[in-house]
């Protein structure tokens, strides 16, 4: 979009122009111009443009000029350049060295002291630990079938999360430029992070809050919030490439129905379609893909079907025709303004030019007409780094529309599977505008999240990659990218039983659970490595089933603040330092701990459990955090806990989303000094929920020697589930339990080993709850 900021500061530093912005009074931004003046002020990455402002008061000194808001001092001098911001506490929060721009070859550089044991977060799809000092990155996304640590990822996004363990709050920083940037965090230079952004303005913006989570709050303002997803998207999903024919689709759902192993989703890769060409379908293999995707949703199951971005160069193919039509529709070679061709699985391809609104608006009548009219549930936007067969990246200068700036496209590079999941999300939202889209996407830049769920690509059925992956999703959802996931088991490769069943272990605690793999390996259904990989998976698919109203509450809560579903330690526990560098356990939300098994053979695994009292999942042992402890690991258990203090809403288990509602939900609590937890219910479904057509309760209470007591907000909001009453599981290995009274009711109760159950009717009301313990 267009930003309307005007500079609080303007300066030239040896024939660029320089200016500083306030969009509010904890965010600056500084722009330096690649040539003498600035580019026209767009960002792909910013949705948002209504700024508040702040009061500045401005001294003019001889060679530093100091702007003072509310929250922040700022100090700017260009003879050299150097960038100074203290907060109110008086604390240094970003600092440039002396001469903090270089202006070389390679691009505009920007050198910034890095702080004392300085931690850093986010960036998207970049390196193989959650805090990247040290390291160096290039930002350019690309399709690398290795999939490896140092070669680079499909979504690569320049915000990170800068943090210190002396209790100054964390800073983020964010290079707004779609080009090729480079990033030294200190791997040449302890000292130093250099930033280079090799063509255009340089647009660096810098956020100031209180907390890793209050950035991420900010950040999702600027850039925009996830939409709140269909709750079919939280369920498992079945993918390989390809299933095919419909025969072979129809057999692998009827599986999943008749063992009892629960799935929502089953993806269409790329051979459903006629010799690969985008919005058609295989006669042969799909002679009735209306009448197959009717009668897989008449079984719970809904089709999620791959788009490629080549469109094939074929006169006789009505996508090709129309787009060739419509002038600009694809990215054009710079000297002569010809198309730009390249190899992908179609053979020769054009390229459709996303920034172009007419090409979206085209894309998105096929992406209507060929699929969601047939009934297809949600779009898989893939190879839209954009993945090329003859050459890494395009052979010639290209150019694009880019807002009508007419821009080479190597400027723009980063933002062309944003731009594609844009045209999907736009042309879907057209479609149906009462369902909520689902659009899943392997490329992505900042602000990829208001369009686009994301799964982070080839990676390989092995340990290490696994393992990797774990770490991506954590660097995603810290760079705005909550809703995201890793193929179980692996893409490349053959999988193995142990590494599949440890994969699903903790593949279904990730935002996205899909299992994929790729053609040629063997296969990767849940049941395809003997019957007791297929009960692990299947316990842990109904796990997942189970905890959908708890999933689905980080999922709202992710669309409405920005913060991450699955978490590392440090967004909750940025205080404790042993968790500053954790990377191999995460949170989802803030109540339940995930530890994974990630080598073969071990069955037992390190944990750190942070400051507070934890809950064995599995044993129900209640355990002193603060320290690290080893857990055993036996298969099918992986080492879980929860938070006490935490009430964990709970369904049974169902086989899909689409079956009835539940007519019980049950909390699961773990007795802590503070009880803690909620509920969001809507339909699941449509945009009703914007209309107050949902119901919110929260679950608070506390807990002594003598007695727990337990609150159940009154409903707030219009829908009405289906529920008619609640089952309470008090998780309470050590207290003798010698009444419950809901709303002054004595209610009977069973102790059943640890747990303490009892039931009570849906009031659509508050409802208090004693529980008194035995003296
Ligand atoms: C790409 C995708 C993969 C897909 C394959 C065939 O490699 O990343 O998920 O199966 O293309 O479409």
């Amino acid at each position: 979009m267009q930003l309307s900021l005007t500079p609080v500061w303007t300066s030239r530093v040896q024939d660029h122009a320089m200016a500083l912005d306030l969009p509010t009074d904890r965010i600056v931004r500084l722009r330096i111009s690649a040539g003498d003046e600035f580019a026209p002020d767009y960002s792909y990455a910013i949705a948002n443009d209504s700024w508040l402002g702040t009061d500045v008061e401005k001294e003019e000194g001889e060679d530093v000029t100091v702007l003072k808001t509310e929250s922040l001092a700022i100090e700017v001098g260009t003879e050299p350049f150097r960038l100074r911001i203290a907060d109110q506490d008086g604390h240094v929060r970003f600092e440039t060295t002396d001469d903090g721009i270089e202006f070389t070859k390679e691009g505009i550089c920007f050198i910034r002291s890095i702080g004392n044991a300085e931690r850093i977060y986010g960036m998207g799809e970049q390196g193989e630990t959650l805090d990247k000092i040290g390291h160096s990155f290039r930002f350019w996304n690309s399709d690398h079938s290795h999939h490896v640590p140092n070669r680079r990822q499909y979504c690569e996004i320049p915000f990170s999360i800068h943090m210190t363990p002396d209790g100054v709050p964390p800073t983020a920083l964010f290079l707004d430029n779609p080009g090729e940037v480079n990033y030294d965090l200190g791997s040449n230079d302890p000292s130093v992070m250099r930033m280079t952004a090799r063509t255009g303005d340089f647009v660096l913006w810098i956020l100031f809050e209180d907390s890793i989570k209050e950035l991420l709050s900010s950040w999702a303002r600027m850039t925009g919030h996830m939409e709140r997803p269909p709750v079919w998207s939280l369920g498992f999903q079945q993918c390989r490439w390809s299933y095919f024919p419909d025969k072979r689709v129809r057999e692998i759902a009827e599986e999943f129905r008749t063992r009892r192993i629960p799935c929502d989703v089953i993806y269409l890769d790329i051979d459903y379609m006629r010799g690969y060409r985008v919005f058609t379908w295989h006669s042969k293999r799909f002679p009735d893909p209306d009448k197959l995707l009717r009668d897989l949703r008449d079984q719970g199951f809904r089709v999620v079907t791959i788009v490629d971005p080549g469109v094939k160069i074929d006169e006789k193919y009505e996508v090709f025709q129309e787009l060739s039509k419509a002038g600009e529709a694809f990215i054009k070679r710079e000297k002569d303004g010809e198309y730009l061709v390249d190899r992908v699985w179609p053979g020769k391809c054009h390229f459709p030019d996303f920034t172009n609104p007419e090409v979206r608006l085209l894309w998105g009548e096929y992406q209507n007409r060929e699929l969601l009219e047939r009934g297809v549930a949600g779009v898989w936007n893939d190879m839209n780094e954009p993945a090329l067969f003859d050459h890494q990246d395009f052979a010639h200068p290209a150019s694009q529309h880019d807002f009508g700036l007419n821009r080479r496209h190597e400027e723009i590079h980063q933002i062309y599977g944003l731009t594609m999941a844009q045209a999907s999300y736009e042309g879907f939202l057209k479609a149906r505008p009462q369902e909520r889209p689902l659009i899943i996407t392997r490329s992505g830049w900042a602000g990829i999240q208001r369009y686009s769920m994301m799964w982070t690509g080839d990676n390989h059925s092995t340990w290490q990659s696994m393992a990797f992956c774990l770490q991506l999703n954590l660097s995603m959802a810290m760079a705005g990218v909550p809703f995201v996931g890793c193929d179980i088991g692996g893409f490349g490769g053959d999988c193995e039983a142990e590494l599949f069943a440890r994969w699903m272990e903790w593949g279904v605690f990730q935002p996205f659970c899909r299992v994929h793999s790729c053609r040629g390996t063997r296969d990767q259904e849940p049941w395809s490595f003997g019957g007791s990989v297929e009960r692990i998976a299947r316990q842990m698919i109904e796990l997942r089933m189970r905890l959908l109203p708890y999933l689905y509450a980080c999922f709202v809560h992710a669309a409405e603040t920005g913060q991450p579903i699955n978490r590392p330690l440090v967004c909750e526990y940025p205080n404790d330092a042993a968790v500053h560098r954790l990377g191999d356990q995460f949170l989802v939300g803030p109540d339940i701990l995930v530890a994974p098994v990630l080598f073969p053979g071990h069955d037992r695994r390190l944990v750190y459990l942070p400051p507070g009292v934890w809950y064995h999942f599995w044993s129900d042992q209640r355990l002193e955090g603060g320290r690290w402890e080893i857990f055993e690991a036996p298969l099918s258990q992986p080492p879980v806990f929860v938070r006490a203090g935490a009430v964990i809403p709970m369904h049974p288990v169902r086989q899909h989303t689409g079956e009835p509602e539940p007519r019980e939900t049950y909390l699961d609590v773990y007795p802590g000094t503070q009880l803690r937890g909620g509920l969001v219910e809507d339909d699941g479904l449509t945009q009703a929920w914007r209309n107050g057509i949902e119901s919110r309760i929260t679950f608070t209470g506390w807990q002594d020697d003598l007695e727990l007591r337990l609150y159940l907000s009154e409903p707030d909001g219009e829908y009405r589930s289906a529920r008619d009453r609640w089952t309470v599981r008090l998780h309470t290995e050590h207290r003798s339990v010698a009444s419950v009274t809901c709303n002054g009711v004595k209610v009977p109760f069973e102790r059943d080993g640890s747990v303490v159950t009892w039931s009570m009717d849906e009031e659509r009301a508050a409802i208090e709850v004693s529980v008194a313990f035995q003296r």
